[in-house]
């Protein structure tokens, strides 16, 4: 089975989140049990020259708004699969990833170039897996021109759905000059009024996919929906959830170089290692009996950041460190800026983007909190649970299928979920995390219980692999 996965980010290539890693491991994950697999993804400015292996294409010739874009493709295999890199200059060589006003317009040319460096090189695969609002725009082209180019008949293709809340909303007179003028076209982007590159690709695509079991029910209420549960509940039966993977050549605390020491389940001085680099990073105190309550993310709302400010005076009151990492929305920026200066010698904060410090934070702290009022999936609590590192999280998404609330006395369990978006909740996790964290005993049983979870890719890619035959059936 011949299958291309096409994303607007790649790790290695980009990242600003989950779908970074999980368009960068998939493919890779996909190889290892032989389907043979291509990534499409952008070249933007912020991507490593290192990782530009060589030129594939240097005339790929795009018929675009009216004239040719003389766009390339590179060619690497950084992320351990085939990779085709589009390069377009004036629509990715830009200062950040996402957040421009024209945003769809990239995208779409981003989606019809793909498309047109798959035709160039070799037959069609058979499965184009494509992922969020970013790839909408080939779901519509695709269902379209299988009608009438003999060259796409076989090919089927898959949506995944990794954040609901984004939808790639803009004009529809917008529409005409992206090549979407066609009633068909018009009807799957129409959405109360606007278009929406996510409806579209919801509508038109074989077979739909998201990033967790309970997301794949959340997003057919209207709480989680955004205006699209109608869309999604009518396509139930072509819809499934897969729990994202972990890749652990990336994000294995025995073998990550990016700590200051390596450790295992059966032997945690490293972690004890990593604490106190930590510690030190931060200009905190030492003091490596009390507890680092982490976290790591975008600073939205998804994020449960509001909670986080309601519980943070309690927790400062516990003793207890907290370490943040991340960028965003400015008042909770501001929030850990002020809780910063209310506590210097308990709070650490790094405003930014840093994957070093995100390892090192993971293996560093004991805590990891995950408060999230949605969550797709969410890799964060994975990744703690593999470094020791326990996560206190809300019961929704991906979060409730990957952390289990630890129970005292079965002694299952491995890590603190609470329910409602509510700070008592999560305040009375905390509390019992740290009642947890004062018995050496218990704590190791429930890091050892987080630690021995397989969340690997190639369990994830394995049910990928049954969605594609599904689709192809
Ligand atoms: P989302 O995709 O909604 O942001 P996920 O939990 O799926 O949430 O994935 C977030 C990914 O981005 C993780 O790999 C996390 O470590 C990383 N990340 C988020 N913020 C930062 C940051 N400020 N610095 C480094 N890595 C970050
Ligand atoms: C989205 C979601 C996150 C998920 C990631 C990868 O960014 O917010 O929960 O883990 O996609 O699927």
């Amino acid at each position: 089975m011949r299958v291309a996965v096409i994303s607007a980010e790649a790790v290695p290539y980009s990242k600003t989140g989950g779908l970074g890693d999980v368009a960068g491991a998939l493919p890779k994950a996909l190889k290892a049990i032989g389907v043979d697999s291509v990534l499409i993804t952008p070249c933007y400015w912020q991507t490593k020259a290192e990782y530009l292996w060589s030129t594939a294409v240097d005339d790929l010739n795009i018929d675009w708004r009216g004239s040719t874009y003389p766009a390339k493709a590179f060619y690497s295999e950084a992320n351990g699969s085939p990779t085709f890199l589009i390069d377009a200059p004036s629509y990715f060589h830009r200062d950040s990833i996402y957040g421009y006003a024209e945003d769809y317009e990239r995208f779409a040319f981003f989606n019809h170039a793909a498309l047109a460096l798959l035709r160039r090189i070799g037959s069609a695969p058979e499965i184009i897996h494509l992922n969020d609002w970013h790839c909408g725009f080939a779901a519509v082209e695709l269902a379209s021109m299988r009608r009438w180019e003999s060259y796409w008949r076989n090919t089927r293709t898959v949506f995944s759905i990794h954040n609901m809340a984004y939808q790639g909303a803009f004009s529809p007179s917008e529409l005409w000059k992206l090549g979407f003028g066609s009633d068909f076209a018009r009807n799957a982007f129409s959405s109360d009024g606007i278009a929406s590159a996510m409806k579209a690709g919801l509508e038109t695509s074989d077979t739909l996919s998201t990033v967790s079991r309970r997301y794949a029910q959340e997003i057919q209420t209207r709480e989680n929906g955004y205006g699209l549960e109608w869309l999604t509940r009518q396509r139930a039966n072509r819809l499934i959830g897969i729990t994202n993977g972990v890749d652990y050549e990336v994000w294995n605390p025995q073998t990550d170089n990016e700590l200051p020491a390596n450790f295992n389940i059966d032997n945690l001085d490293g972690k004890r290692e990593c604490k106190r680099a930590l510690l030190d990073e931060f200009s905190l105190p030492i003091d490596l009996d009390r507890p680092i309550f982490a976290n790591i993310t975008r600073l939205t709302a998804q994020k449960g950041i509001d909670l986080m400010m309601q519980i943070a005076g309690d927790l400062i009151e516990t003793g207890a460190y907290i370490i943040s990492l991340g960028s965003g929305e400015k008042k909770y920026e501001d929030f850990w800026q002020s809780l910063r200066d209310y506590a210097p010698r308990q709070v650490g904060i790094y405003r930014g983007y840093n994957e070093r410090l995100a390892h090192r934070i993971e293996a560093g702290a004991d805590m990891f909190m995950m408060p999230s009022k949605f969550e797709p999936c969410g890799l964060n609590q994975m990744y703690s649970l593999r470094y020791g590192t326990v996560p206190i999280v809300r019961a929704v998404g991906g979060l409730d299928d990957t952390v289990q609330n630890f129970d005292a006395v079965s002694g299952t369990g491995n890590g603190f979920k609470f329910g409602p978006y509510q700070s008592d909740k999560f305040l009375e996790k905390i509390y019992e995390a740290l009642f947890a964290y004062a018995d050496p005993h218990v704590w190791k049983k429930i890091q050892r219980n987080g630690m021995t979870v397989d969340n690997s890719w190639e369990n994830a890619a394995r049910k990928y692999v049954e969605l594609y035959e599904w689709t192809l059936s």
